[in-house]
């Protein structure tokens, strides 16, 4: 059903699709030897025109774990992007060579170009502030784990909603799960953009607030979704000092949380989450981590079409 699909935004897979994935990433999490071989043969591009330490190595690791290769380069210096060449020539030379290609890349609309140049899948892993879509399919699958259901709950997105992809990708997807209710915790400066608050939520009807302080609405969440402020989308340094110490979760304010709240984050994580709150069982950010790299193995063996 997946075979031969590019995933350039939350949107691309219906929700049938994405319970498929799911259900195969705990398939892969319960039993190691499952697809362990399946993707022999095949070659995996991971081009990083950003910086990233989960994504690229999560992929990198799904790749290996089913059986596959991977080549590719972290850095854009290091390829001929350097040189000028234009994305649509890099992404057309590099599907003659692999099955599929990741890639992030630091302009908006990067992804969706690359897939029509493309003849073998393109998988977004960033584009700009814009979407991450295997990001939210790792959110996604972290609070199915922990909350049984990625419907009826509330969820908060606290830090920076403006240039926070992974906040837009995950606000757009949990807009189609019933009883879902979503609030936008954040300086007026980085608030959630127009076009998730009107063009999705309001559009869609989708209940949702916004708050300023963390502590106002804490007692209410399901999930809270932890973010930093993305220091390298701001255009002056001076702002980004004012706000990057806004929210820090700490001990004392997990006190008003329910018992059963979760913690996810995206990371990486700066200053917003203090090392405290690690040993508390509400935070699952590394589980998070690692379930990304099940739900990418799921993903891969899916486009790849071996299962
Ligand atoms: N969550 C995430 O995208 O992390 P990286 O930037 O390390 O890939």
């Amino acid at each position: 059903m997946l075979k031969g699909r590019h995933l350039i935004e939350p949107g691309d897979f219906n929700l049938e699709e994405l319970e498929g994935l799911f259900s195969l990433a705990e398939k892969i999490e319960a039993d190691g030897a499952y697809l362990r071989e399946s993707c022999r043969g095949k070659l995996l591009a991971t081009l990083f025109f950003e910086p990233s330490t989960r994504t690229r190595l999560s992929f990198e690791a799904a790749m290996l774990r089913l059986g596959g290769s991977c080549l590719g380069f972290a850095e854009p210096g290091s390829s001929s992007a350097a040189k000028g060449e234009s994305l649509s020539d890099t992404i057309r030379t590099v599907s003659c060579y692999t099955d599929a290609i990741v890639m992030r890349n630091p302009k908006e609309g990067a992804a969706l170009l690359a897939s029509r140049v493309s003849d073998v899948p393109v998988i977004n892993a960033g584009d700009g502030g814009h979407h991450h879509p295997t990001q939210t399919l790792t959110d996604l699958l972290t609070i199915r784990r922990f909350r049984g259901e990625l419907g009826n709950l509330t969820i908060g997105f606290c830090g920076d909603l403006k240039f926070g992809r992974t906040v837009h990708s995950l606000a757009k997807a949990l807009s189609r799960y019933p009883g879902v209710r979503e609030i936008f915790i954040s300086p007026p400066e980085l608030r959630a953009p127009d076009y998730i608050i009107r063009g999705i939520l309001e559009k869609e009807m989708i209940p949702y607030g916004e708050a300023e302080k963390l502590e106002d609405v804490i007692g209410d969440l399901d999930v809270l979704y932890m973010t930093r402020v993305q220091r390298e989308r701001f255009f002056n340094e001076e702002d980004y000092i004012r706000l990057k110490d806004f929210y820090i979760l700490t001990k004392a304010r997990m006190e008003n949380a329910k018992r059963d709240m979760i913690i996810l984050h995206p990371l990486p994580r700066v200053t917003e989450i203090a090392a405290e709150v690690d040993g508390d069982p509400r935070a699952v950010y590394f589980k998070q981590a690692k379930y990304g790299m099940y739900v990418r193995m799921a993903l891969l063996a899916s486009v790849l079409g071996v299962v």
